[in-house]
């Protein structure tokens, strides 16, 4: 995204054998930022720069990493001068996001995996002084429709990290997946994260016949969280509830109504009636995987679900009547009420911070959750004027799965929809809202849902480079914004990105 302030100069800095790299203070993750520069630099320039503990006042040819704690944790200076490269930041992630710019000063060839001799290793003389607009920049990956391995995760969260995102909600649960181990509830993953088959069109009947399973274990979600934490970006699990819930009944057919004779792994797309029924023991089970996933995820923020959940069963279901009689409710939207309630409750005692989509403002949800609105952003709005925290992922700016192009005979097949990058670009997160309300939306994330993304390049190519529209929405403030510059420099984005 395009930084706050930069100051041009006429001269270039040249990275040529020689040169030093300091840092003069004992923090080891910042450190370790460092190390990750020098690596890649040496992998694709074959210049091995050393890294020396000398003193901050004394000139060095090279780059100097100064520790400066009236940075906030996001923010950084980067000085290039002729001789002399000052990147300034006050934590690992605010130094991770200055490298993240000398890579784009860098020539392209710089995000490479392997040697490249013809190129001059120089860099333009500028001063940065960078800072993030929002905290939440997101995008969320849903692994439940298509399940994504491991390496694949880890490539899209170096896409997210490239352009300054730092939260990646990772929905882990719906109808057609469970897709994270939970030791108590082993069917959770031997049940629910096999399909038998996939609807491949927009007609329910039309399948593709082939099973599809994976999950991740949690000594892979750990890996995966601590490699982001080294990005900047914090794992947001999703457990969905009460709906959208298919394939825990699937595994554990107890925590329903019982209405059915046979509860299956969803294999067609949409909202199903066979949800969670909000009785003692479905709490107790949802607890139960709550306190696993504190153990593999520290975020603050997690994320309930809480969307699209028909009232059908309850509606026949003697525990649910007999709650609703015990709780003086008078109709079975407050069911899902409760529940978020009592979720968030719970996740509050814990210190965690409740997501939930849009429809948790239907209830009196509590103040402290935060609302994200994908239904448009009249979901954020009211959240916001009610004093709720909100996340703005309105579908018609955001939901990275609808097509890109009117032209959708030459698209692959898609959801539907239409956001293209210019539409990504306009979205204008506090409209609507006075300024006081305005502070309450702490952010932006993109959605890509998965029904009919089966391969990581498909993913790539919803992706990019609305993502890096979504970056900047986030990131450079809106008056600072302009989709004509953005397109200027969209087109050396699409270089990196090949
Ligand atoms: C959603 O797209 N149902 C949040
Ligand atoms: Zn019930």
């Amino acid at each position: 995204p395009q930084p706050n302030q930069i100051e041009h100069k006429i001269v270039k800095f040249k990275l040529s054998d020689g040169v030093q790299m300091a840092v003069p203070f004992s923090d080891e993750k910042m450190k370790n930022v460092v190390l990750q520069f020098k690596e890649q630099i040496l992998k694709t320039s074959g210049i091995d720069i050393p890294i020396v503990d000398i003193d901050m006042h004394k000139e060095v040819h090279g780059v100097i990493f100064v520790k400066c704690d009236t940075l906030s944790d996001e923010s950084y200076v980067v000085d290039v001068g002729k001789n002399l490269v000052k990147v300034e930041a006050s934590s690992a992630i605010g130094t991770f996001y200055a490298i993240q710019t000398l890579y784009q000063l860098l020539p392209i060839e710089v995000y490479g995996n392997s040697l490249i001799d013809s190129v001059e290793w120089e860099m333009p003389c500028v001063r940065i002084y960078d800072s993030p607009c929002f905290s939440y920049r997101g995008v969320l990956l849903d692994v439940s429709r298509h399940f994504m391995p491991v390496p694949v995760v880890k490539q899209f969260i170096d896409l997210m990290a490239q352009s300054k995102l730092n939260r990646l909600q990772w929905h882990l649960t719906d109808d057609q997946g469970w897709r994270i181990e939970i030791k108590k509830y082993p069917k959770l993953t031997t049940i629910g994260s096999v399909r038998r088959a996939t609807m491949v069109g927009w007609d329910e009947k039309l399948k593709d016949g082939k099973e599809h399973r994976g999950c991740y274990t949690q000594e892979e979600a750990k890996d995966i969280v601590r490699y982001a934490a080294e990005r900047g970006i914090t794992i947001i699990p999703e457990i969905e509830l009460p709906g959208h819930s298919m394939a825990a009944l699937a595994a554990y057919s107890e925590l329903s109504c019982k209405l059915e004779q046979k509860y299956e792994v969803g294999e067609t797309w949409g909202v199903y009636k066979q949800v969670y029924c909000p009785k003692e023991s479905t709490f107790s089970f949802l607890e139960d995987v709550f306190t696993e996933l504190f153990s593999i995820f520290p975020s603050e923020y997690y994320h309930i679900g809480g969307d699209e959940c028909p009232r059908d069963a309850w509606k026949k279901c003697k525990k649910c009547q007999t709650r609703m009689k015990q709780e003086n409710m008078k109709e079975e939207g407050e069911l899902q009420d409760y529940t978020v309630h009592r979720i968030e409750a719970y996740l509050k005692g814990k210190g965690k911070r409740v997501i939930g989509w849009d429809e948790i403002l239907e209830g009196d949800v509590s103040k402290t959750a935060i609302v994200m609105s994908w239904r448009g952003k009249t979901g954020g709005i009211k959240g916001a004027k009610r004093g709720n925290e909100v996340v703005m992922v309105p579908n018609d700016y955001a939901y990275f799965d609808y097509y890109q192009s009117k032209d959708v005979d030459k698209e692959p097949f898609s959801i539907g929809g239409f956001v293209d990058v210019a539409k990504v670009y306009s979205l204008n997160p506090t409209e609507g809202l006075t300024a006081e309300e305005g502070k309450k939306i702490i952010g932006v994330q993109a959605n890509l849902w998965t029904e009919y993304i089966t391969t990581f390049s498909h993913a790539q190519y919803m992706l990019l480079p609305r993502m890096a529209a979504l970056a900047e929405v986030a990131w450079t403030p809106q008056e600072a914004r302009e989709y004509s510059n953005f397109l200027n420099r969209a087109k050396l984005l699409t270089q990196r990105y090949e």
